[in-house]
């Protein structure tokens, strides 16, 4: 079955931008974007900043009509209630949010969250309205020790257990030995797990959701290996953490089409 899926690059700020500095990097970023004449309809553009600053991108992308698609970096598994300090998925769907991160790898290991509380999270998500991008990476000693696919393909089959067949969701690849240390996967080894994720994705929600699904690439993308990864044909874009908060490297990741000749 062969399905037309639309490129996404994605912002991961991090604990980075307050929202006042939200505001003036998400306006340069679309004039930048607008300036070259980008095609929001051939690549799509997520920024995921942090919680704080969602209202605010909110009102400028709605006020300035802007056509980036925004999320936040984390979720609770629960609706409401007594759970100090989280964030319904109910609260980020009235933002405006489109997507969530969940189970970033920095969430993993700071925070304890385990691949049963990714998939809480995930259904969390998916009930409130949003498209989870759920994240899913092996270590350096997982990749020694099991080879680079098997530790995200275990990850993803948990995350999805249980979830409607037809639920949107976009997986992000993310090697954790490749995340903000300057030495991505090579294109080759991003395809090597991207593969069999999407077997994981059409074994346990159908052919079709296979085919439509995005798998992104994250760990050290910038303007000058993004061609590589978006030319390999189960990588349909990116999460990007470093260079996403640098306008010219961002913008000329997203028209990574024109740069490059893909
Ligand atoms: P990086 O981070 O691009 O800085 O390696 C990616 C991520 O953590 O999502």
């Amino acid at each position: 079955m062969v399905v037309a899926r639309t490129p996404l690059i994605a912002g991961n700020w991090k604990m980075n931008l307050d929202h006042l500095q939200a505001i003036a990097f998400v306006q340069k970023l679309d004039w930048a974007l607008k300036d070259a004449k980008h095609d929001f309809a051939s690549v799509e553009v997520a920024v995921f900043p942090p919680f704080t600053d969602l209202r605010s991108v909110q009102t400028i992308v709605n006020g300035d009509k802007i056509e980036f698609a925004y999320g936040a970096q984390d979720v609770s598994a629960h609706d409401s209630g007594a759970y100090t300090g989280e964030v319904s998925g109910a609260f980020l769907s009235a933002l405006g949010c489109g997507y969530v991160l969940i189970g970033h790898s920095e969430r993993r290991q700071y925070h304890g969250e385990t691949d049963e509380i990714v998939a809480a999270k995930v259904k969390a998500a998916v009930k409130h309205g949003l498209v989870p991008v759920i994240c899913v990476g092996e270590t350096a000693e997982d990749l020694e020790a099991h080879g680079a696919s098997a530790v995200p393909v275990a990850q993803l089959e948990v995350a999805l257990a249980g979830l409607p067949k037809k639920a949107d969701i976009v997986v992000a690849y993310e090697p954790v030995w490749a995340i903000g240390s300057g030495q991505a996967a090579t294109p080759e080894q991003a395809e090597q797990v991207a593969a069999p994720l999407r077997a994981v994705i059409a074994r346990m929600m159908g052919e079709a959701a296979a085919a439509k699904t995005r798998i992104l690439y994250g760990g050290s993308v910038g303007a000058s290996n993004i061609a590589g990864f978006m030319r390999e044909p189960n990588v349909d874009g990116a999460l990007v953490g470093g260079a996403s908060l640098k306008i010219n490297d961002f913008s000329a990741i997203i028209r990574y089409q024109k740069h490059v000749g893909v």
